[in-house]
């Protein structure tokens, strides 16, 4: 059976969580400006929830530990002096009482004389039984205040599909259509991979094949535009963005390639379509262009 695990060397964690912080330090400002300048005061403090959190921190083959995307979120609005709040699923309960102490720590960071709180929640287990109680516990509470949520749903699955049952209870509810979506997924994994391999069983009968394509996963989040990174090694890693707002980006903008720029088609078609099914397709359209000249 293929397997779908992709361990990350050091050199791609390191790159994953540098572009995270990137990422992350240019976007929190772009939100804390629009909650801060909103007349209306229609948001609360930004949210983030990682549906896939980790300990926090990395532990590199190479011997280097590096701080995750738990702890760049808060490093980033202590930075920032704003006020944020964060929760965190994660399924190993190591994992997450070592990253509920790691939060706590970073906390009691002072801010002049202004003490600044991130609020944080760790939840231990699993995001599919998670995600829904966080996304109707928000939901109770800005109706209660009359506020709409704003902020970012992260998952980092490290190999596999978009947990689309991560998502699933933000997505299609007019009151999280301020929630973006980031993903870092391993395009040549659980998609083209599982696509392209013949598989066998042990009976020599042809095992079930994944139909699934990548942007299958994104459309089923119906955010109205998408940027991508371009991929990374030959497992392609690649960060996803979701959002209804056109005008989100970075300082690093340069690197996101969003749906509104001619060059994203052809990112797209690299990342969902292996090399037989580029070829397949190459075939086809040369094919059709043929036709289309006889018909001339
Ligand atoms: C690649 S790590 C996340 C790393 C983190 N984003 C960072 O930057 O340090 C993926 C984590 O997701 C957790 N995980 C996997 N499936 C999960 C699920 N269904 N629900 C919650 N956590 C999950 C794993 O235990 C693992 O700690």
């Amino acid at each position: 059976m293929y397997s779908t695990a992709a361990a990350l060397s050091s050199a791609e964690t390191r790159h994953k969580e540098n572009s995270f912080r990137q990422f992350y330090e240019g976007y929190a400002q772009i939100v804390c400006n629009v909650v801060d300048r909103d007349p209306a005061r229609r948001y609360p403090e930004p949210w983030f929830i990682d549906l896939t959190a980790g300990s926090g921190v990395n532990r590199l083959p190479d011997g280097e530990v590096i701080a995750g995307s738990p702890l760049i979120w808060q490093q980033t609005h202590l930075a920032l002096g704003h006020r944020a709040s964060g929760c965190f699923i994660e399924r190993d309960e190591r994992d997450a009482e070592e990253l509920q102490l790691r939060l706590i720590d970073g906390e009691l960071t002072a801010d002049g004389d202004r003490p600044l709180t991130c609020w944080t929640w760790v939840l231990a287990g699993d995001h599919e039984t998670y995600a829904p109680r966080v996304a109707a516990a928000i939901c109770r509470d800005m109706q209660r205040v009359h506020k709409t949520p704003y902020g970012l749903v992260y998952a980092d699955p490290n190999h596999g599909r978009v947990p689309l049952a991560g998502f699933a209870p933000f997505v299609g509810d007019p009151l999280f259509a301020r929630m973006d979506y980031l993903v870092y997924i391993a395009a040549n994994g659980a998609y083209k991979r599982a696509r392209g391999h013949a598989q066998h069983n042990g009976d020599g009968r042809l095992a079930h094949r994944a139909e699934v394509y990548l942007q299958d996963d994104l459309d089923a989040l119906h955010k109205q535009y998408t940027w991508v990174r371009r991929p990374r090694t030959n497992q392609q890693w690649t960060f996803v963005l979701l959002s209804n707002y056109s005008g989100l980006h970075g300082p690093d903008a340069r690197n996101w390639i969003s749906s509104q720029r001619p060059e994203f088609g052809a990112v797209m078609r690299q990342l969902n379509l292996h090399k037989n099914e580029q070829a397949a397709e190459l075939y086809a359209s040369n094919l059709w262009d043929v036709e289309a000249d006889d018909d001339a």
